[in-house]
């Protein structure tokens, strides 16, 4: 097939190009790298062989949008592109609000009009709001997000659940990831964002090369087994497997489909940490601070239907998330 992926260059986008070049697949990136550098480009080729196409465009900009596919005979879109940040959602909540639903709205008019009715879209665990009951399910009640990234996810999948009701023939796979973590094993590709994480993982990658001193772990007095937050971590490379199967799947849709992606498995900041150590063999100082605001106790996926469905399921285990996390920042630390 030949696949549109939006935010390309990003971190789950770029660890999907090359599962969908070492598939066969045609890989066309767009992505305005507000996030992301040129260089994963080189990256991806290194790692695969190949080369993807790519334009340095805005999502939200239909004009680019009509270029790119009037050049390319596009099948299917995969679309990642928009902000993630969820502290800065809340400080800036229309830069939010304007680049993660216009881009999904530019890029679905643009496909409409091409006739391009293929698309898988990046949501989150963070739909389901305070989980009521676990492990989450696809068909539980979605809503109560407390931040406005996580309110684009919700309303964005009700946009695309609108637009499914309005004709049939599009064919839409949502997406729910849980905790995305690790790196590609060669090292070259992986999650090292600008400035101080907000996210566990490249925290405690950060404290691992000596650039943080100690981690902040949010909060010791939850009602979880050692009282620190409980999350369904997955392997990135596993993450990036799914958008294949879901792909290879979408022709037999005869609806919408909603799919978590997750291990099932929840682990503590705690066990985090733990595993981080052990399997590296480095030491992280960490601090128990007060809880953040906005954080669930506990939250991890039932993903059966994506067994059942696509026949997916994450392999990976925490040690590769631990291993191929260290590889990755011992080889990119700025
Ligand atoms: P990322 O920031 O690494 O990648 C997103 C990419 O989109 C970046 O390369 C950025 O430059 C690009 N981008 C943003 N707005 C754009 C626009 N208007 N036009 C063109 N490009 C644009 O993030 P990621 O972790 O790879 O996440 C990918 C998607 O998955 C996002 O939609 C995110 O919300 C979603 N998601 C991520 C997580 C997570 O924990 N990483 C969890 C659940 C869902
Ligand atoms: N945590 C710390 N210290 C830190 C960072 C995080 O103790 O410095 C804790 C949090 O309190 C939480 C756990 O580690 O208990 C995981 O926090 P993350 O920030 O890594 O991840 P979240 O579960 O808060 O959110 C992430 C993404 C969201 C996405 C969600 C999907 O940031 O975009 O996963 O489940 F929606």
């Amino acid at each position: 097939m030949k696949v549109l992926v939006t935010g390309g260059t990003g971190y789950i986008g770029s660890h999907t190009c090359v599962e969908l070049l070492s598939n066969g697949d045609e890989v066309i990136i767009v992505d305005n790298l507000s996030n992301s550098k040129i260089e994963v480009l080189d990256e991806i080729k290194k790692i695969t062989g190949k080369d993807v196409k790519f334009y340095e465009y805005d999502v939200c900009d239909k004009d680019c949008l009509r270029k790119i596919f009037k050049e390319n005979e596009i099948d299917a879109v995969i679309h990642f592109a928009g902000f993630k940040s969820v502290s800065e959602s809340v400080k800036k909540p229309l830069m939010y609000y304007r680049n993660n639903i216009d881009s999904t709205l530019s890029l679905c008019e643009t496909m409409e009009e091409f006739n391009c009715k293929k698309l898988i879209f990046s949501s989150s665990a963070t739909v389901y709001g305070t989980p009521k009951k676990l492990p989450l399910t696809e068909d539980m009640e979605v809503g109560g997000t407390t931040n406005p990234y996580g309110s684009t996810k919700l309303y964005i999948e009700g946009i695309l659940k609108d637009l499914y009701k309005s004709d049939n023939e599009w064919k839409i796979v949502l997406l729910r990831y849980f905790n995305p973590v690790g790196a590609h094993s060669s090292g070259l590709i992986g999650e090292n964002p600008n400035g101080i994480p907000n996210n566990l993982m490249p925290y405690i990658m950060k404290v691992a090369v000596g650039e943080l001193d100690h981690l902040n772990i949010f909060g010791n007095d939850y009602n979880t087994k050692d009282g620190t937050g409980i999350r369904d971590y997955i392997h990135v490379v596993d993450l990036a497997k799914g958008h294949i199967r879901a792909l290879e799947n979408i022709d037999n849709n005869k609806d919408i489909k909603i799919y978590n992606l997750g291990t099932g498995t929840g682990y503590s900041v705690l066990d985090m940490v733990k595993a981080f150590e052990k399997t590296n063999s480095i030491k992280i100082p960490y601090v128990i601070a007060p809880r953040r605001d906005g954080d669930v106790a506990e939250c991890y996926a039932d993903s059966s239907k994506a067994l059942k469905e696509l026949n997916w399921k994450a392999e990976l285990s925490l040690d590769d998330m631990m291993s191929s996390s260290y590889n990755y920042i011992k080889k990119n630390n700025r």
